[in-house]
């Protein structure tokens, strides 16, 4: 299971504040389109910028709660919410997907973005944010197929192997293709599936191609790929970025349904 340490939150601090990211953000809030008034939780809030951003979008009135299973996610998150002077709108704590700390029927939205990939009873966690849901509330869950993922590079297949081993970090590289079944199993009506990719055409090293190629490097290694092709392809994928040669796409998906 993926721990979210100080580092990594770091690497999600820097990757969630570019612009692009914030973009995606945007559109995934105009997909669930909160309303004013709304009491919503964000599954796995990360460093809490979905959040807080979700705090505006259900004031006045409203109020969002944020759980995240890592005390460093948590810290970020209620370091953020501090910031922005939200304590009085968002309520940040620990808590697990698999087990969330709530009476039946008390949101009017659950969220979790990029947060299921990594729960291993991936169906449980669907159940359970539908417990808590009311009737007629919204589901709204981001993630990505890691099939779908690539950076151009010199060598593709050397590029296939890397990408198959930064697959092993995830309890589920692939569960937007399973969503559909597992929302239908849990008694969920799909409302909306869409894809949003997140392309990069130019080198920026705290986006998102850039800052994941660290973790993918020490995915590699740990899966067996020879440290001789795993520096091959990090030489690559570095001169791209300096000779304006970068490309680097990620399909992510969100689907909503309502209970
Ligand atoms: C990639 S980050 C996503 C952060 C945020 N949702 C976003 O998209 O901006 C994944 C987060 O999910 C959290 N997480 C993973 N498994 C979890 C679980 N079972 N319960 C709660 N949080 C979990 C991790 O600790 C991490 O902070």
């Amino acid at each position: 299971m993926r721990n979210y340490d100080a580092q990594a939150v770091a690497g999600l601090e820097r990757r969630y504040a570019t612009p692009q990211v914030i973009d995606l953000r945007k559109q995934f809030r105009a997909i669930l389109a909160p309303r004013p008034g709304e009491r919503g939780l964000d599954v796995g809030c990360g460093p809490g910028y979905l959040a807080c951003e979700l705090a505006a979008d259900v004031a006045p009135g409203g109020r969002i709660v944020a759980i995240d299973r890592s005390p460093d996610s948590v810290a970020s998150a209620t370091a953020q919410v501090a910031r922005l002077e939200l304590a009085g709108s968002v309520e940040v704590r620990v808590g697990d997907a698999e087990r969330l700390d709530f009476p039946d029927s008390s949101f009017d939205f659950v969220v979790a973005s990029q947060v299921y990939c990594h729960v291993p009873d991936v169906a449980g966690a669907i159940r359970e944010a539908v417990r808590v849901l009311r009737k007629g509330g919204r589901l709204a869950v981001l993630d990505s197929d890691w099939d779908l993922c690539t950076w151009e590079s010199g060598d593709r297949a050397r590029m296939r192997r890397m990408l198959a081993a930064r697959q092993t970090r995830f309890e589920h590289a692939h569960l937007p293709c399973d969503l559909h079944r597992l929302f239908r199993e849990a008694g969920l009506t799909l409302t909306d599936a869409q894809a949003l990719p997140l392309v990069e055409t130019r080198y920026d090293p705290a986006a998102f191609g850039a800052e994941i190629i660290e973790s993918t490097r020490k995915a590699a290694l740990a899966h067996g790929v020879p440290a001789d092709d795993v520096a091959a392809w990090e030489r690559d994928l570095r001169a791209r970025g300096t000779d304006g040669e970068w490309f680097f796409c990620l399909n992510r998906f969100v689907f909503t349904a309502t209970k």
